[in-house]
């Protein structure tokens, strides 16, 4: 693991921008896993921005997302296919024949995506950190060797993400569809953002723990190649 630690917020979206650069600048067909939540929205907007001033195009690029609510419609205002639109496709070229989210409730759904993304090689998977140590929506327990597959959230996670939902549990889906680790671990690079001190735990189990599926995140170790960036203080609880 490369790890980064950078001074705040906007730090690390322009760090890890740097990163996604780099790949879409030296690969225009490029496939993207792409990510939800509040951190990866800086490293969006640089991407926007990018494209804008000097004209980066994404129109040969694919993109497979981690993760959907189940039983959100997609135009529901905070279902991930939305927020997709909203905070990167929208400001971006890329086609939207070329863009893919995972949906639905059935093993049939799961299986589809994995099917969807059989005959590609992700190039740079974006991942953020639960609180938990969670990784797409793959909670504390999950095996290792899982593919896309459906899951039952935790409180934990759901009380983070009521925030979304005026601040009410009851109105966060109980249940997402997810790529599995095994999914996520097939791309060829990862690159794991994580900013707050809400994170400090989940990057220290992450990073100083062996791995556990205690902590989803950890099994990144085993992954040959992986940039970390951090703000100070995600990362005011590592050893190093
Ligand atoms: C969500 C997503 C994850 C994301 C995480 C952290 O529930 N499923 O992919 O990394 O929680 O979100 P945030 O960046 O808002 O802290």
């Amino acid at each position: 693991m490369e790890i980064f630690v950078c001074k705040d917020y906007d730090a690390v979206s322009e760090k890890a921008f740097e990163v996604m650069k780099d790949i879409v600048a030296n690969k225009a067909d490029a496939v993207l896993g792409l990510a939800t939540g509040s951190t990866p929205i800086g490293l969006y907007q640089n991407m926007i921005k990018d494209h804008k001033e000097n004209g980066t195009s994404y129109a040969k690029c694919q993109s497979f997302n981690l993760d959907e609510y189940v039983g959100l419609p997609r135009d529901h205002r905070e279902s991930y296919y939305t927020f997709m639109h909203t905070n990167l496709f929208s400001g971006i070229d890329i086609k939207e024949e070329n863009v893919h989210l995972p949906y639905g409730d059935t093993k049939a759904d799961c299986e589809a995506y994995e099917k969807a993304m059989e005959h590609v090689h992700v190039d740079v998977q974006v991942l953020g950190i639960g609180a938990n140590g969670h990784i797409g929506f793959n909670e504390p327990g999950t095996s290792f060797d899982e593919e896309t597959h459906i899951v039952t959230l935790t409180e934990k996670t759901r009380q983070d993400n009521a925030r979304f939902f005026e601040g009410d549990i009851n109105q966060v889906p109980t249940h997402a569809i997810t790529m599995g680790i095994a999914t996520i671990m097939k791309a060829k690079k990862i690159l794991l953002i994580a900013t707050g001190a809400n994170k400090a735990d989940a990057v220290a189990a992450m990073i100083d723990q062996a791995p556990s599926t205690d902590c989803p995140a950890s099994v990144l170790q085993n992954h040959k190649d992986v940039v970390v960036i951090l703000d100070e203080e995600a990362a005011a609880k590592l050893n190093r």
